[in-house]
């Protein structure tokens, strides 16, 4: 079940109606947080290194805030055919500007960050060579359909508040709606509250293991200049469907060789302290690895193929007890960073036997859009 078509339309048009009243109460309440929305400056430094260098802001949702906000609506749409396409990016630029500008209260107040991305069809628009502008490959255990593969648009709302965050959606889908966006599918995802990485639902610290510091980001996350796509990053979105209770069936001993840390605290099995790094070398006394070879902690590892870093800032999701799991979201600077570890994840990874793909897409995330800057002017050739 996605979030999708849940709400009547007039139960959709009262919540609408409601929200600028929302959006002042909260912000009455709570005061601004700081957390910026799209459009607009996405990261501190996107102001400090400012406009003597002529880096565009960044948007937010991918690195800011620092700890992920508790709740996502992830949707991917659908633009007209090839011929309507670029007439409808720049609308649908046009229009969420508008949106996002009405909403900027309540994304002040609630937290709210909007990270907007565009599927491969729009980046060919541009050539070759977009960042992120390739469909995914096939991999293992995914069942594929039209609706919930690819998609031309994405756009991820994270918010304190569900229900801010689901009006957000709410108000965001109507208008790219009006401009002949379909909505594909969307999803709504969770994530206990907490400092650093929480708990996912396994019962497994998860997020450990990420690029954390300003220039691990820089060099992991973000494209530089020059160039067009210079502020800018790749997302891969997966709704990865998990066999919970299978995998609590089995002993807690195995569940840790499974993942290749420890349970309660998110150690690696090869010792050391919760947030330390995997010795993949470490041995027993008896000669195995301590850390054991399909362990996905150790399959993931990037330094097998030296296929880079991702920034993991998934969700929790749970659609009913048969369909719930991690809707995994990753940002990177190549799509290859993605592809190359879920090859090696396909190729032997004990967790991955209880994990299926139902929904899957990879999106070129354009720096920070502006009036100045429209979105995807990159792409459509109008350089600001
Ligand atoms: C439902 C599926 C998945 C679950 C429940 C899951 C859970 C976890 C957990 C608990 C960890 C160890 C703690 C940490 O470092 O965060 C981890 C590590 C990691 N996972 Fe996953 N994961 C899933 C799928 C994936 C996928 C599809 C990818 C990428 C293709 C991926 C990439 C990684 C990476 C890169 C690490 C860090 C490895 C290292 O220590 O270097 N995971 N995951």
């Amino acid at each position: 079940m996605t979030t999708q078509g849940d709400n009547s339309s007039m139960l959709r048009r009262s919540l609408l109606g409601a929200l600028p009243a929302m959006a002042a109460l909260a912000a009455c309440r709570s005061g601004a947080s700081g957390t910026a929305a799209v459009p607009g400056p996405g990261t501190a430094d996107s102001t400090a290194q400012g406009a003597s260098r002529q880096v565009p802001a960044r948007q937010a949702g991918v690195d800011l805030p620092v700890q992920p906000q508790g709740h996502v609506l992830l949707s991917v749409y659908g633009l007209p055919a090839r011929a309507g396409l670029a007439p409808a990016v720049a609308r649908v630029g046009e229009v969420l500007l508008e949106a996002l500008g009405v909403l900027r209260k309540e994304a002040e107040a609630a937290d709210l960050t909007v990270t907007v991305g565009l599927g491969p069809r729009v980046a060919a628009l541009a050539g070759r060579g977009v960042p992120g502008g390739l469909e995914l490959p096939a991999f293992a255990r995914e069942e594929r359909s039209d609706r919930t593969w690819g998609g031309d648009l994405m756009v991820q709302v994270c918010g304190r508040d569900a229900a801010a965050v689901v009006l957000a959606d709410e108000r965001l889908g109507e208008t790219v709606a009006a401009e002949g966006a379909s909505r594909r599918w969307s999803q709504a995802g969770f994530r206990l509250p907490g400092n650093g990485p929480v708990r996912n639902l396994l019962g497994f610290p998860d997020g450990i293991e990420n690029p954390r510091t300003r220039s691990e980001l820089d060099r992991e996350v973000w494209l530089d200049g020059p160039g067009p796509f210079a502020g800018g990053t790749v997302a891969v979105v997966r709704r990865l469907r998990v066999d919970v209770p299978g995998f609590l069936a089995q002993s807690p001993v195995r569940q840790e060789e499974v993942i290749g840390r420890r349970k309660g605290d998110g150690a690696p099995l090869s010792g050391g302290g919760p947030s330390g790094r995997l010795d993949l070398s470490a041995k027993s006394a008896r000669g195995r690895y301590l850390v054991p070879a399909m362990a996905h902690a150790r399959r993931a590892n990037p330094n097998a193929t030296g296929s880079g870093r991702m920034l993991r800032r998934g969700y929790d999701y749970r659609n009913g007890p048969d369909d719930q799991g991690l809707l995994f979201v990753s940002f990177q600077r190549r799509l290859r960073t993605f592809t190359a570890t879920q090859r090696r994840l396909d190729e032997g990874d004990d967790l991955m036997r209880f994990v299926t793909a139902t929904a899957s897409g990879a999106f070129y995330v354009p720096p920070a859009f502006t009036p100045e800057r429209p979105l995807g002017a990159e792409l459509l050739g109008e350089r600001s």
